[in-house]
């Protein structure tokens, strides 16, 4: 039948390949459509129990064709389950039949409960005239265009191609109200949309307001706007806050920008994203004495060893030449040129101590003055690299892994979702990180943005924090110095950032759409900028220089230290040996005394 090829050329002129149709039809008549839609690559599932549908709107991630007969008896139910449970939606093409000649008055009276939103795509087609059809909003009537009469494959095409498409026909809402809600957490603080002093707090619904507002001017519509005061987590399956009104269908829109998450999704639709957001772990780096010894660092392991062996092969030679000026020379100096004697000129060489030994034998000057030569070099660049190490911003930390390793502390920012992104983690890296140093903390791990920032700011803390508040504060409070060590280490991706819309809302397209077009000519940037600040720019050369704390010479310290309990423990040993010696010499050789004092007698 030549009607049937109509319907499956409707279909296939929309690329569909999935039909549900609803029918009242003799069944020679749906086995001949089943079997066109099969030969024209269309798979068809007809219902013809109108009392007993099936899940409306059929969610899945690909576009699908409905048919409806809208003289059978009960259509109606499918159109009310459809309207109530939002079916004409842009995932759904609609095709609804009437084999009279049309009757607009009909069609009016048939779709007067029908929701058919700017987002939906339906099409009544009559004997001899198609109409695409929506309605604006549910209380306004239905918007028919002609689309003439019910045409070949090739035809549709072609029209399909030639009209607009539907966020352009659609484009004026008619001044309707939308009922919307925004995202205030904390009222004490809120002093209108524009007011910039508290940036940090509700970002995202101050970044989006502007852009809904411009979005409303566009599409011509306006906000019926509540107030609450959360974005929504879900307790038991039912979200609170915003996105359990929208849950409940209270909602068309949300003010506001929120995380792309699984589990809202599945009670909430996004139209777009707005801003993209870095949650990384912000911190200054530490000093590189604090994370590692600063005397060890200016020489490469060569150098050390060239030095050991220059010094080393310097005492040995002394000691050397010592032997040779005993024997052949009267050099008063060359008794004293042992090899413990010219172990210690080469210590005293290297800390660059002169020494009172002065031997006349020429090759024994030349070669303590070459030591003493290179000692001076080597003395001269170490010390300026110790500066020029002290005085460097350090590159210490740079992975997640140096941060595991490292002494500092650690803190998350307090959102709703703290804890998932941690948990949610595959990264083995971050989750070792997570059980090393954040999960003993506990509830102290999270922090406000404030306090957080102001404990980087005293050093050794990272803070995972959203980074556009984070550099409104630091901007702030930081000193041009304090900004200038700051390093980011990312642990994690951020979802993006969306504006919600109910479960498949009407109006998602026709939003999204506009949303991406002022992403495009650069709206979305401007506010992001006013809203989000940038990374606060370093003046390095501005900064001064550092000074040298008790922690940078720590290690100086302990070697002092250590000497002193080395010399302690000698003089404690010396101590014993002589009173052993004493008590051993007075068991023996009881009168010695007398011996030794009759010989100095
Ligand atoms: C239409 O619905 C009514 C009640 O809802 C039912 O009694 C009747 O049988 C239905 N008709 C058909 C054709 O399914
Ligand atoms: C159009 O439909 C209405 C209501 O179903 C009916 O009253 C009217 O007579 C119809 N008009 C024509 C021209 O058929
Ligand atoms: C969650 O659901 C269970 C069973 O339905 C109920 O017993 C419990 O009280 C609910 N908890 C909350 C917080 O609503």
């Amino acid at each position: 039948m030549d009607f049937f090829n109509l319907l499956i050329a409707f279909f296939v002129s929309k690329k569909l390949t999935l039909l549900t149709a609803f029918l009242c039809w003799r069944p020679e008549e749906v086995t001949e459509l089943v079997k066109l839609g099969r030969e024209a690559g269309v798979r068809v599932r007809v219902h013809l129990d109108f009392q007993r549908l099936p899940a409306l709107p059929a969610y899945r991630t690909f576009r699908e064709g409905m048919l409806l007969d809208i003289r059978c008896d009960n259509s109606s139910r499918v159109l009310d389950t459809a309207s109530s449970e939002r079916a004409f939606n842009l995932r759904h093409s609609w095709l609804i039949i009437d084999d009279s000649p049309f009757n607009v008055t009909y069609l009016e009276n048939t779709l007067e409960d029908t929701l058919v939103l700017p987002d939906g795509d339906v099409t009544w087609a009559s004997s001899d005239l198609m109409v695409d059809i929506y309605r604006v909003k549910d209380d306004q009537p239905v918007v028919v265009t002609s689309l003439g009469a019910m045409k070949s494959q090739i035809e549709l095409e072609r029209l399909w191609a030639r009209l607009p498409t539907a966020v352009t026909r659609r484009k004026n809402l008619n001044n309707v109200y939308l009922k919307s809600a925004t995202i205030i957490t904390q009222p004490q603080y809120f002093k209108g949309w524009n007011d910039l002093s508290n940036r940090q707090i509700d970002t995202f619904p101050k970044v989006t307001y502007p852009l809904l507002m411009l979005c409303g001017e566009d599409l011509k519509f306006r906000f019926n706007l509540k107030q609450v005061d959360l974005y929504g987590e879900e307790h038991n399956g039912s979200f609170d806050g915003l996105v359990g009104l929208m849950q409940r269908g209270e909602l068309e829109l949300g003010v506001t920008s929120m995380f792309l998450r699984g589990d809202r999704w599945r009670v909430v639709h996004f139209c777009a994203e707005t801003v993209e957001l870095k949650g990384n772990f912000l911190f200054r780096q530490p000093s590189r004495s604090a994370v590692s010894n600063v005397f060890a660092l200016p020489f490469s392991r060569g150098v050390w060893l060239a030095l050991a062996a220059v010094f080393g092969a310097a005492a040995a030679l002394l000691t050397l030449f010592g032997a040779v000026a005993r024997r052949c020379t009267t050099d008063a100096a060359a008794p004293r040129l042992t090899l413990l004697e010219s172990f210690t000129y080469s210590v005293g060489t290297i800390c660059q101590q002169g020494s009172d030994l002065a031997p006349q034998l020429l090759s024994v000057r030349v070669l303590m003055f070459c030591t003493l030569l290179a000692s001076l070099f080597a003395f001269t660049s170490y010390s300026a690299k110790i500066v020029a190490i002290l005085q460097a911003p350090s590159d210490a930390l740079q992975t997640v892994a140096d941060l595991t390793r490292s002494p500092m502390d650690l803190g998350v920012q307090e959102t709703t979702y703290k804890r998932v992104y941690f948990a949610e983690s595959t990264d083995p890296v971050t989750q070792a990180l997570y059980r090393r140093k954040l999960l003993p903390l506990g509830e102290r791990a999270y922090l406000s943005v404030v306090d957080g920032i102001a404990r980087v700011r005293t050093g050794l803390f990272a803070f995972q924090v959203e980074e556009s508040s984070a550099y409104d504060i630091i901007s702030k409070t930081y000193t041009e110095r304090e900004k200038c060590g700051l390093k980011e280490i990312k642990a994690f991706t951020l979802p993006m950032v969306a504006v919600p819309v109910r479960k498949h809302s009407g109006y998602r397209d026709l939003l999204g759409a506009r949303l991406r077009w002022q992403r495009e000519v650069g709206l979305m940037d401007r506010f992001r900028r006013i809203w989000m600040s940038a990374k606060p720019k370093c003046d390095a050369g501005s900064g001064g220089f550092v000074s040298v704390g008790l922690a940078d010479v720590l290690p100086a310290a302990h070697v002092l230290l250590a000497g002193a309990l080395l010399a302690v423990l000698l003089l404690l040993l010396e101590r014993l040996a002589r009173a052993v010696t004493r008590t051993r010499a007075a068991r023996l050789i009881p009168c010695a005394d007398h011996v030794a004092n009759h010989g100095i007698l």
